[in-house]
């Protein structure tokens, strides 16, 4: 993508952020709707569809040629990446909005031609804003961000996991996780797969393993990364599929590979 492209789509995906984001904490104590979807904890309101709503009509009368690929139905119905694809979720971390009112995020990727070339991670009620340009590095706020420790002991490490890890799957029934846990530092949950990321590439926390995740919650996230010279795979090492669902693993590269050849690929052998 032409520089003076990226740069004045950045700028307008920015406003936009930075407006939605305003709209939501402004009125995060009005009543909500709030529905579910797949299951009872599976919850959307009034306000993930109304923000993204927000952004598709933006997008599509600023940039007509433009694709969206999104959670709440606004979007397009994708089966390439091929063009300017935008990978919105307007709100990541429904249930932390609903029942903590803060912790979650608008996260925006704008990719072409299926390479990543502008990250938005918005943590709404903070209001910080963590961005990145292809090759102009990551920034929260106005300050740069990384780059990612590439020498972090395994003891030393602070690790994001989420509770499918205690659910049953061949990591948790071969006690590989178990083993891991006890071995690093500690362990979160924060409950925003885009704010996950973000405090990966700030260098707060140092890896993320997630089982299931869409690509409305990685595709800001993996181009934030990436500029802070982290790696997102699959958990088992391999290349995320953008258009499908992955398991997630999002980290330094020296601790990645140690992660996947010490503990994820035990038992596999
Ligand atoms: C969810 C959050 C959560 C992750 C879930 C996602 P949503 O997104 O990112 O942290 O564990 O898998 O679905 O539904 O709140 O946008
Ligand atoms: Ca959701
Ligand atoms: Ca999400
Ligand atoms: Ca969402």
């Amino acid at each position: 993508m032409d520089k003076s492209f990226r740069e004045s789509l950045f700028n307008h995906a920015k406003e936009w952020v930075l407006e939605a984001g305003a709209y939501i904490r402004n009125n995060i104590n009005e009543p909500l709707t709030i529905d579910t979807k797949s299951n009872p904890n599976d919850l959307v309101t009034t306000m993930d569809k109304e923000t993204e709503q927000y952004f598709s009509t933006k997008i599509k009368k600023t940039y007509p040629n433009h694709f969206i690929l999104s959670e709440e139905g606004f979007g397009d119905d994708l089966s390439s990446l091929d063009g300017i694809v935008w990978i919105l979720d307007p709100i990541d971390g429904t249930m932390n909005f609903v029942h903590q009112k803060r912790n979650f995020a608008i996260s925006l990727g704008i990719y072409q031609d299926g390479i990543g070339e502008i990250g938005f991670i918005y943590d709404v009620m903070s209001d910080v804003l963590y961005s990145a340009k292809k090759g102009e590095g990551a920034y929260k706020n106005d300050v740069k961000l990384g780059p990612v420790n590439e020498n972090v002991a395994l003891e030393d490490a602070i690790l994001v996991l989420n509770h499918f890890w205690l659910t049953k799957n061949r990591l948790v029934d071969e006690h590989v996780m178990q083993d891991l846990v006890k071995r690093v530092r500690g362990t979160r949950t924060y409950g925003s797969a885009a704010l996950e990321f973000a405090y990966v590439a700030e260098g707060i926390i140092d890896g993320y393993l997630s089982m299931r995740l869409a690509p409305w919650d990685i595709g800001a996230g993996i181009i934030l990364l990436k500029e802070v010279g982290g790696r997102t795979t699959t958990i088992d090492g391999n290349s995320v599929q953008l258009l499908e669902k992955n398991s997630i693993f999002a980290c330094s590269p020296k601790l990645g590979e140690k992660i996947v050849e010490e503990y994820i690929k035990k038992g596999k052998k």
